[in-house]
């Protein structure tokens, strides 16, 4: 499976959040990650539908919501009506797992369950039938720029054993970048998010590239 790269908007400017968008779509960015924060699930506050509804009328990549909210079956009529493909919800945030990623899949979605550092993988065994994705959460989440955690290259291979058999996406989010990249596509990840890495550096489009090239073992997409 190819790996793709997910810019997160969270280490963008948010002055300029139009100009940024259309940097890492430029970059060859496949998908931009929008961190959608309430500071109740974490201490920390972004923006909510009406932002993304006007993202995404500036952005021509597939918007990828990930919601770390204490409701988030709230906020995923405003997601569709923006035009968003992709949410996820985080285990530890439903109280009915299933009936949220119903919810998502309902409205046209894919539907993804993220799942934070210290919660064990057999959280997900009865919720993965019902996923498009996992969100697989490489450090704890709320905020940019944080050290990965190490331990999250097992726990990505020991999702994707869990997998077998199905051609699921497995997103890795958190302190992301060249130093990781390799061991991560290796493990069974497709998806990388990055932040700091993708909108910290001056070069976007270098970066996307480097990142690409770690993951992809130096082969093309
Ligand atoms: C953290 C967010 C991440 C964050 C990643 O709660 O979910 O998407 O933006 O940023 P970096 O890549 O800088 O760790
Ligand atoms: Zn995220």
């Amino acid at each position: 499976m190819s790996v793709r790269i997910a810019p997160s908007l969270l280490s963008a400017d948010f002055a300029h959040l139009a100009r940024e968008v259309a940097d890492v779509q430029r970059a060859g960015a496949d998908l931009l990650h929008l961190d959608i924060m309430d500071g109740c699930f974490v201490p920390n506050l972004t923006f909510g539908p009406p932002v993304v509804q006007r993202l995404a009328a500036c952005c021509e990549l597939p918007l990828d919501a990930h919601l770390m909210v204490c409701d988030p079956d709230a906020l995923v009529p405003g997601l569709a009506a923006a035009g968003v493909q992709r949410v996820a919800v985080h285990v530890e945030a439903c109280r009915h797992l299933h009936r949220s990623l119903e919810g998502i899949r309902k409205r046209g979605m894919a539907a993804g369950v993220a799942i934070n550092p210290a919660t064990a993988l057999h959280a997900l065994d009865d919720a993965l039938p019902f996923a498009d994705f996992v969100l697989v959460m490489s450090v704890n989440p709320g905020f940019g720029g944080q050290s990965f955690i190490p331990e999250s290259v097992g726990k990505v291979r020991r999702l994707r054993e869990l997998c077998a058999g199905r051609e699921i996406d497995i997103t890795v989010d958190g302190g992301v970048g060249p130093d990781n990249a390799a061991l991560l596509a290796a493990a069974g990840a497709t998806t990388l998010v990055a932040g700091s890495a993708v909108f910290g550096a001056d070069d976007r489009a270098l970066a996307v590239t480097e990142l690409r090239r770690c993951a992809t073992g130096g082969r093309p997409r």
